[in-house]
């Protein structure tokens, strides 16, 4: 095991069409997170299984090497649609990866919706964009779409680790944590720049989109990039909290105690299924 680290590296590397003839090469899979409690083992198991290589750039590391047999370059967007979408572009540019994973947690949005439940994104929007009365609300100007979908492939892989990773440990976690029995759903998720901490902002998300399984601050912004350069994604999210008055607290225990426990076994699910 090593670790070699380019700090301030500009150079990207040759992307798939550049390549060419080097068809033996294989493109990476981006795996993002917002936070570093979000990723749960990932660099780690990345250093165990063999060199990584850490490359700086635009003032986040990202984590060049294989885990679980899949080559990776796993890096931490920060909070927020901007820090989302500067990220995912750097891995689509500097590193060519042929799809994007983002794991993390969410606040419960449908009533069904839980915390400790898992949510698979099926579409995306930005609740928070508003370019009305010059576009429908919701609408991203000049591209004309509000909703975005996840790679249907990538997000079925995704969703059977979820599946996988309850059945063999979801009566664990809930005795260990306290919560229900887990269950993953499957479907709009939203993204704003906002953290929803009080039930009139999240009974306004509930009437204006009221199909919005979860929200949070980062997946749509990673969908539209993804969708503008061709590049598949998808976005999983565990319920930390049900965007309430109690989100504060409920989302600070649960990013410490819970979230890299949930994303360490999904991903693991998940990227052996790739190796
Ligand atoms: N991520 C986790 N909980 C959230 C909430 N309540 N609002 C926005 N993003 C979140």
């Amino acid at each position: 095991m090593s670790e070699t680290k380019d700090a301030g590296t500009k150079q990207p590397v040759a992307s798939g069409a550049q390549r060419g003839s080097d068809a033996t090469a294989r493109r990476p899979l981006g795996v993002m997170a917002a936070l570093p409690d979000e990723l749960g083992d990932l660099v780690a198991a990345m250093r165990a299984e063999g060199e990584v290589r850490t490359v700086t750039h635009g003032q986040r590391d990202y984590h060049v090497g294989t885990v679980h047999g899949a080559p990776c370059v796993v890096t931490l967007a920060r909070v927020g649609k901007v820090a989302a979408a500067a990220t995912v572009s750097a891995l689509i540019h500097a590193f060519d990866v042929a799809a994007v994973v983002f794991t993390g947690v969410a606040g419960g949005v449908g009533r069904e919706v839980q915390i400790g439940d898992i949510v698979v994104a099926h579409t995306l929007m930005q609740h928070d964009l508003d370019a009305s009365p010059l576009f429908p609300r919701f609408e991203v100007p000049l591209l004309g779409i509000a909703r975005f979908a996840a790679d249907a492939s990538l997000a079925e892989a995704l969703a059977a680790a979820c599946e996988n990773f309850i059945a063999q440990e979801g009566g664990a976690l809930a005795e260990r944590f306290g919560t229900a029995r887990p269950r993953v759903h499957r479907g709009l998720v939203i993204s704003g720049d906002q953290f929803i901490a009080s039930s009139a902002a999240v009974n306004a998300l509930r009437a204006a989109l009221p199909d919005a399984l979860a929200v949070e601050m980062e997946g749509a912004a990673i969908a539209q990039v993804c969708y503008e350069y061709g590049v598949p994604c998808a976005i999983v999210r565990t319920i930390s909290d049900t965007a309430d008055v109690h989100a504060p607290a409920s989302f600070s225990t649960f990013l410490v105690e819970i979230a890299g426990t949930y994303s360490s076994g999904i991903l693991r699910r998940f990227l052996q299924g790739r190796g």
